[in-house]
């Protein structure tokens, strides 16, 4: 009798303090401590059945029952609750995902090429569509590549160290990138009509005008009766159709040992249209290139007989021509890494 009042007491007592454990869980670990708490193969459950053995007989199906009834009540209480928490926990992930149509959207800035990448593409472009190959040169190279092949007498002043990045005493840094001209010379035959972009080495003091590496687009034509005019002509074509307008070109002799003879081309000053500013130091005219007929003894370096062929060349800067189309006033611009410069140039 005794033990029986006992264990009816415990029944209760145990679906009293699952209850209690029950308002307490907050998530599904919770929930999964609990289910083995009390459902669990060492759970009081499982201790109530084996405790059934020592009830009377006669006694038994009547606890069997009611023991029964516990463990369906709390699997069933477990299932409930399980459902609900999923419930809640598909609401508060769609919250969180609720998306506010109202906020101002962010502003993303995708990457864009580099200008001197968009201006050397665009380049090469034109220069393409006009019947030029591309071949790259060594930024690293000889003496005999960089100089001595191109005619520069041993006591030159370009070769001197304040100009020259040396690595060794056989490599330096190119000081131009006509270094590619007697390469490509010794690797075709004419006609060659070539360009050479990439970068050139000096060392001078970086300031608004100079840096200590630059890019440059070599170009030269080789073939029988190559002339001075065909280069004129090229050069013409070529700036007419960077600037994208009628520019005035103007030719003006000078002085490169690797040419004979040589001139330095200028155009019209994109700023004042030729009335004179300080862009253009108040001549109206900017400098853009060096150019010449390729000299019989660099032909000659090169393999090809002065005789039967001839041919012209041109270098031209880069960054210098990128400045005076946007209006640039600093080369160190293009190094600085200045987002707000990078992103100035408008469909690049
Ligand atoms: N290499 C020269 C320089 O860096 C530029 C140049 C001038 C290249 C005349 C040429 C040329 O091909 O014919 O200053």
């Amino acid at each position: 009798m005794l033990r029986r009042i006992l264990l009816q007491k415990k029944i209760e007592t145990l679906s009293l303090q699952f209850k209690n454990d029950l308002s307490e869980v907050r998530n599904s670990a919770d929930l999964d401590l609990l289910k083995i708490k009390y459902l669990g193969m060492k759970g009081p459950v499982r201790e109530l059945m084996k405790e059934l053995r020592t009830v009377p007989e006669q006694e038994r199906p009547l606890f069997g029952k009611s023991i029964n009834d516990l463990k369906t009540e709390l699997e069933r209480s477990v299932e409930t609750f399980e459902a609900l928490l999923v419930n809640r926990e598909q609401e508060s992930q769609l919250n969180a995902e609720t998306i506010d149509v109202t906020l101002p959207g962010r502003h993303r800035f995708p990457g864009r090429k580099h200008i001197i990448t968009a201006a050397l593409e665009e380049i090469i472009d034109i220069l393409i569509g006009m019947g030029f190959t591309v071949e790259y040169g060594p930024d690293i190279d000889t003496d005999y590549y960089n100089f001595e092949a191109l005619n520069f007498a041993p006591d030159h002043p370009a070769r001197d160290m304040q100009d020259t990045f040396y690595i060794s005493a056989d490599y330096l840094l190119r000081t131009h990138t006509s270094n590619t001209q007697v390469r490509v010379m010794e690797k075709h035959e004419p006609p060659i009509r070539v360009i050479a972009p990439g970068k050139a080495y000096r060392n001078e003091n970086v300031s608004a005008r100079s840096h200590v590496f630059f890019h440059q687009i070599e170009g030269f034509y080789i073939d029988k009766n190559v002339t001075f005019s065909d280069l004129i002509s090229t050069l013409d074509e070529f700036i007419k159709k960077l600037f994208k307008s009628d520019i005035k070109t103007r030719f003006r002799p000078s002085y490169f040992p690797f040419v004979e003879p040589g001139m330095e081309v200028d155009i019209w000053c994109l700023k004042c249209k030729g009335e004179g500013c300080p862009i253009c130091k108040h001549t109206g005219w900017l400098e853009v290139c060096g150019a010449g007929m390729i000299h019989p003894e660099v032909l000659k370096n090169g393999g090809i007989d002065p005789e039967e062929y001839t041919g012209y060349a041109w270098g031209m800067g880069l960054e210098r021509l990128i400045m005076l189309k946007y209006g640039i006033d600093d080369i160190r611009r293009f190094t600085e890494n200045d987002l707000r410069f990078l992103r100035s140039f408008p469909g690049v």
